[in-house]
C-alpha cells in the first residue's frame, strides 16, 4: 500500500506526495475580490503539500458573495494570481483553482449583485456575512434554462482564466451547500424540468458543468469535490447513497484528474457526520484518483491509504497553522493549533506568520 510521502499521478501532473492542502477561503483579496500580495508568500509557505487546492474563488461577481474572497473572471484578477502559482512552481509544489458559484448564499448587497440564483426559489437560513455587517439572504431565483447556460458559459472562462493564471487545472466546488450542491441535494432543489426529481436530472448541472471545464482544460486537469454526508448550509438529501454513487459514476465517465470527498467522522473522534460513509460507495463507482477530507490526522491518513479508502488525503485546518505539514509528518514533530479568529480577519496576523517548526 502507498505511504503519504508517495508521488501520485492525477490526470496530467504528478503530486509528490499524497499530503494534499485542502481549500481554505482565508478572505485576504481586496473588496474588489483581486488576489493581495500577501497571498503570494502565504501559499508559498504551503508548497510542500502533493498538491494545493486554493480557497473558493468566485467564477463571476454575481457567483460570490464572500467578503474579500478572490475572483477569476476579469483581467486584473488573472494578473494578481500570477505571482502567486508562480511562487508555488518555483518551491515545487502544485496548485489547482477552486472554482466557487455561492448560489443563493449570496447577499444583494455587495455591489454588482442581484437576486441571488439557485436551482429553486429557496432561502438560504441564517444571516450572511457583507461588506457592513449580517444581514438575512434574500430569495433565490429559480434559474431557467438561460440562466443555466449562462453559469455553465462562467465555469468554461473562469477555467480558461485559471490556466492563464498559471494553476495547473481547476476543482469545480460542488460541496458544502453552494450552487452546484444546491441542484444535487433533494432539500434545496424543488424543480419538475430536466434538472431536478430523479437522480439522474439532479446530477445533470454538474455533469454539464464538469463536461464544459473538461471541454476547456482537459479532463485531465479538472477535479470536483462534492460533500455527500452532512447538511451544509442549509442543504441536505434525503438519500445520500445513491445520489452520490450516481455522481460518481457519471464523473468516473468523464475521466477526470481527481475526485475530492469531505466526509466527517461518523464513529470516530469526533463523531459528527449524520450517517455511516457515504465515501466507499463512490470509491466503488469511481476509477480514477480518489481524495478524502475532513479530520484526519497524519496516523488516519495513512490508515486510510492502508485500508485502500483512497489515494490521498486533503488536511484543510491542519495546513493553517503548519505550512510546513509535510514536513512535520515526515519528521513525527508536533502541530500547532490554529486560531479560529483569525480565519477570515484580514491581516498578515494568524496567516503568513505561523512559522515552521525548523
Ligand atoms: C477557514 C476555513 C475555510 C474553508 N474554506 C473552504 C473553501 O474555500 N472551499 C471548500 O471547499 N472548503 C472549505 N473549507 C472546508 C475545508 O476544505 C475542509 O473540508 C474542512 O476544514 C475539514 O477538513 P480538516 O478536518 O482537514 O480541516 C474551509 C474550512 C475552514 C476551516
Amino acid at each position: 500500500m502507498p505511504s503519504l510521502f508517495d508521488p501520485i499521478r492525477l490526470g496530467a501532473i504528478t503530486a509528490r506526495n499524497r499530503i494534499f492542502m485542502a481549500p481554505l477561503t482565508r478572505a485576504r483579496a481586496t473588496m474588489d475580490h483581486v488576489p493581495t500580495p500577501m497571498m503570494i508568500e502565504y501559499y508559498r509557505q504551503r508548497a510542500g503539500a502533493g498538491l494545493i487546492i486554493s480557497e473558493a474563488t468566485g467564477i463571476s461577481a454575481q457567483g460570490l458573495g464572500w467578503p474579500y474572497a478572490p475572483g477569476i473572471w476579469n483581467a486584473e484578477q488573472i494578473t494578481a494570481w500570477r505571482p502567486i502559482t508562480a511562487a508555488v512552481h518555483a518551491a515545487g509544489g502544485l496548485i489547482v483553482s477552486q472554482l466557487w458559484h455561492m448560489g443563493r448564499l449570496v447577499h444583494p448587497s455587495l455591489p454588482g449583485r442581484g437576486q441571488p440564483l439557485s436551482s429553486s426559489a429557496t432561502t438560504m437560513p441564517g444571516l450572511a456575512r457583507t461588506y457592513d455587517g449580517k444581514h438575512s439572504y434574500m430569495q433565490a431565483k429559480a434559474m431557467t434554462h438561460d440562466d443555466i447556460r449562462a453559469v455553465i458559459a462562467e465555469y468554461r472562462a473562469a477555467a480558461a482564466n485559471a490556466m492563464e493564471a498559471g494553476f495547473d487545472g481547476v476543482e469545480i466546488h460542488a460541496a458544502n451547500g453552494y450552487l452546484i450542491d444546491q441542484f444535487l441535494r433533494d432539500n434545496a432543489n424543488l424543480r419538475t424540468d430536466a434538472y431536478g426529481g430523479s437522480i439522474e436530472n439532479r446530477i445533470r448541472f454538474l455533469v454539464e458543468v464538469t463536461s464544459a471545464v473538461a471541454a476547456t482544460v482537459g479532463a485531465d486537469r479538472t477535479a470536483v469535490r462534492l460533500s455527500p454526508n452532512e447538511e451544509r448550509n442549509g442543504v441536505n438529501d434525503s438519500h445520500p447513497e445513491p445520489l452520490f454513487a450516481a455522481a460518481a459514476a457519471a464523473l468516473s465517465d468523464l475521466r477526470i484528474a481527481f475526485l475530492e470527498v469531505r466526509e466527517p467522522d461518523f464513529d470516530g473522534t469526533n463523531g459528527r457526520a449524520e450517517r455511516p460513509p457515504v465515501a466507499p460507495l463512490m470509491r466503488a463507482a469511481f476509477d480514477g484518483v480518489f481524495v478524502l477530507n475532513s479530520d484526519y490526522d497524519f496516523q488516519k491518513g495513512q490508515a486510510a491509504l492502508d485500508e485502500d479508502k483512497t489515494d490521498a488525503i486533503a488536511y484543510g485546518r491542519p495546513f493553517i497553522a503548519n505550512p510546513d505539514l509535510t514536513k512535520r509528518f515526515a519528521k513525527g514533530l508536533s502541530l500547532t493549533a490554529d486560531d479560529k479568529a483569525t480565519w477570515y480577519s484580514g491581516g498578515a496576523s494568524g496567516y503568513t506568520d505561523y512559522p515552521a517548526a525548523e
